[in-house]
């Protein structure tokens, strides 16, 4: 089964865990397309409250009610991707730059579920280079900082996001840093000390807050808790 294939049977999968009346969190990423895709299917009376720009357009093409993250009092349930899913379902989240928008939706969540093709399932979080979200106004400043923290956790410093049109800026007007970690030995100790810096609004190491993950293997959906 493809990559994709997986991502699909995942997406699907959580699709079904939607009761009618729920207000939804619609996390961002291909995985989670997937999901927003099966939901609208079900044409269920919910609400979605979207973590990025790009899924509020995906799921208002689809038909899906959506509803602001403030004009709500909590969120029944969030489905989201990862970037990887460590032990614990520890995860490395912001691979598309939205890691901001779906942390404070997921903070405001009953239970998360995360979704995502078997490849992301890892040892140790860090081969994926983890995403931090800095303010623009003095970035460089602040990757200079992030790069002394990275060197205390013996890490390589950060790099700032690139794409063909430039640097990449979130939804939330912010740059991204990735930092090319390898192995993440510390994660709630990286954390914290990548919230000391005061340029920093937040990084995508999800810590304690995905309730179970919905991994889409060969053998068919798996679900780790
Ligand atoms: C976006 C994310 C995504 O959930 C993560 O990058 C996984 O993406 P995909 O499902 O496309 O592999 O955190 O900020």
């Amino acid at each position: 089964m493809s990559a994709d294939d997986q991502k699909r049977i995942s997406g699907e999968a959580a699709a079904e865990l939607v009761e009618a009346g729920m207000v939804v969190g619609l996390g961002t990423g291909s995985t989670a397309a997937w999901f927003v895709k099966a939901l609208a299917a079900r044409k269920l009376d919910i609400r979605g409250v979207p973590t990025s720009e790009a899924t509020a357009n995906l799921a208002r093409e689809l038909g899906i009610p959506l509803a602001t993250l403030d004009d709500v009092k909590s969120i029944d349930l969030t489905v989201d991707g990862a970037d990887e899913v460590g032990p614990g379902l520890s995860l490395i989240k912001g691979g598309g730059a939205a890691l901001l928008r779906e942390k404070l939706v997921w903070e405001a969540s009953k239970r998360c579920v995360v979704i995502a093709d078997a490849a992301k399932k890892v040892d140790h979080l860090g081969k994926f280079p983890l995403p931090i979200e800095v303010v623009r106004f003095g970035h460089v400043h602040t990757g200079h900082r992030l790069a002394d923290i990275a060197a205390e956790f013996e890490l390589l410093p950060p790099r700032l996001r690139m794409a063909e049109r430039g640097v990449v800026v979130t939804d939330g007007g912010n740059v991204i840093y990735d930092l090319p970690s390898g192995v993440i030995a510390e994660p709630a100790a990286l954390g914290a000390a990548l919230k000391t810096v005061t340029g920093v609004v937040d990084h995508g190491l999800f810590l304690d807050l995905a309730d179970e993950a919905l991994l889409g293997t060969d053998q068919g959906v798996v679900k780790l808790v």
